[in-house]
């Protein structure tokens, strides 16, 4: 099958590519990119030069007036199959992925059992390929269980197509446990993914520790409790030279602590999510549940931090930590519903008024949702993904800028209804979705 995606807006950063154009697919992969004022990709003729070989197998795609990206990636995703399948599974998952603008998702190991050996690797792989609307690339655990007591087989995993580690949803408490595996993910290349909470200090909170934790009587989680972990494996990713990646920062003072080892030349990447740079701590008024979210959502101080972070490349990615939850679940009392938000069909939108605030450029925000984690995974060589060089899988997002959308949690693709962002209007939503040449497209 060939594609022509034409006259579309550009935007790849990999190439320095920033202008209208055309884009030619073959098979799955990009054949050829054309920009400006150099003519039409040469459409390939088929059957020993006898043509085409049939209309049927080419399709047009018109993109004049839309942004045409390399396909989105998001490097923290929770698929929750297997063992949660009644919070989303592999298909409901990705079909909201493609919906929200992805064509790679990483999925992390929490689910039941635990992706914590090559097994369970290949189970998720092989779900993928049958019922995956895009590709899914799967994330083990550092340790086995997440018991945090003894280190998983990360080379099994690695070799069944695992890209990273990490125990999220829990942090690594064993700082001798987590220098090994930073020494290891020196070896094999792969970086190890680390959700920062100390829990001797966050034991017990559900937000934020403030005024408003105390006005709503809620236990609050210090920002130390994030900071103190961030330092802590800043400082062992000094000591071992390992590939360290700190998920979903939240605090002004990670910000900080990333920026500062970053000018030293520490091997760290930071990622934060939408939420923590759209809303604040007072989303949680009125014990609104899709607002509890572990790291908590900060104050206004850390929103503008986190900003500033992504504007000056502290932070490198904008992953969705798309954590759905059963609506019966996220109706108990606050301090029992479970945390987390469903990110995948917000994040574009959200991201965007980034561009729109004039913090990222439009190219920027495309290095932090389709090349910096492409990068940091690895799949600028296997892929390649994240950009539209020849060769490349054809992963392609296609965004209108002028198309509105009132944000409906009950209308969400996941399984995951729980969004603090009900009823917001976000501004330019993807319209076509291209994986591996598979196209998808709404109105
Ligand atoms: O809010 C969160 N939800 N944070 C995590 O680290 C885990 C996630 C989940 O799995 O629900």
């Amino acid at each position: 099958m060939i594609i022509l995606v034409k006259n579309g807006h550009i935007i790849d950063p990999s190439q320095g590519i920033d202008g209208v154009g055309d884009i030619l697919i073959e098979d799955g992969k990009i054949k050829e990119v054309r920009t400006q004022n150099t003519p039409t990709p040469t459409l390939p003729h088929r059957g020993g030069g006898q043509g085409w070989g049939g209309d049927s197998e080419l399709r047009t795609i018109d993109a004049k007036g839309l942004y045409v990206l390399p396909g989105l990636i998001d490097m923290h995703t929770h698929l929750r199959e297997p063992g949660f399948e009644y919070k989303e599974t592999i298909n409901t998952g990705t079909t909201a992925a493609v919906r929200g603008g992805f064509t790679t998702v990483c999925c992390m190991p929490n689910t039941y059992p635990v992706n914590d050996n090559a097994s369970v690797t290949e189970f998720i792989i092989r779900k993928a390929a049958q019922e995956g609307l895009c590709t899914v690339l799967p994330i083990g655990v550092i340790t086995k269980g997440q018991k945090g007591e003894e280190l998983a087989e990360m080379g099994a995993m690695r070799d069944e197509g695992c890209v990273a580690f990490s125990d999220d949803g829990y942090p690594v408490t064993n700082s001798l446990l987590m220098r090994r595996a930073l020494e290891y993910s020196k070896a094999f290349s792969v970086p190890i993914i680390s959700h920062c909470e100390d829990l001797t200090l966050s034991e017990g909170g559900v937000m934020n520790e403030g005024l408003l934790s105390v006005t709503l009587g809620l236990k609050g989680i210090p920002a130390e409790a994030e900071m103190i972990m961030v330092y802590r494996d800043i400082s062992l990713a000094e000591l071992t030279g390992g590939r360290l990646h700190i998920a979903h920062v939240s605090t002004e003072g990670s910000v900080r602590l990333i920026r500062d080892a970053k000018k030293r030349g520490v091997d760290v990447t930071a990622e934060t999510c939408p939420h923590y740079f759209s809303i604040t701590e007072d989303a949680v008024t009125g014990y609104n549940t899709n607002a509890k979210v572990n790291p908590p959502l900060g104050a206004k101080r850390d929103v503008e931090a986190i900003k500033e972070g992504l504007r000056d490349g502290t932070i490198d990615v904008i992953a969705t930590d798309h954590a759905p939850h059963h609506i019966d679940e996220k109706l108990q009392e606050f301090d029992k519903a479970p945390s987390g938000i469903s990110g995948l069909e917000t994040a574009l939108g959200l991201s965007m008024k980034l561009v729109d605030e004039g913090i990222l450029t439009i190219s920027q925000l495309v290095e932090k949702m389709a090349l910096n984690p492409a990068r940091i995974l690895n799949l600028l060589v296997t892929g390649p993904k994240g950009t539209l060089k020849p060769g490349a899988d054809a992963d392609i997002t296609i965004i209108d800028m002028k198309k509105e959308v009132k944000i409906e949690a009950a209308k969400l693709t996941s399984k995951g209804k729980n969004t603090p962002f009900d009823g917001w209007v976000l501004k330019g939503m993807p319209v076509v979705t291209i994986s591996k040449g598979r196209i998808y497209e709404w109105q």
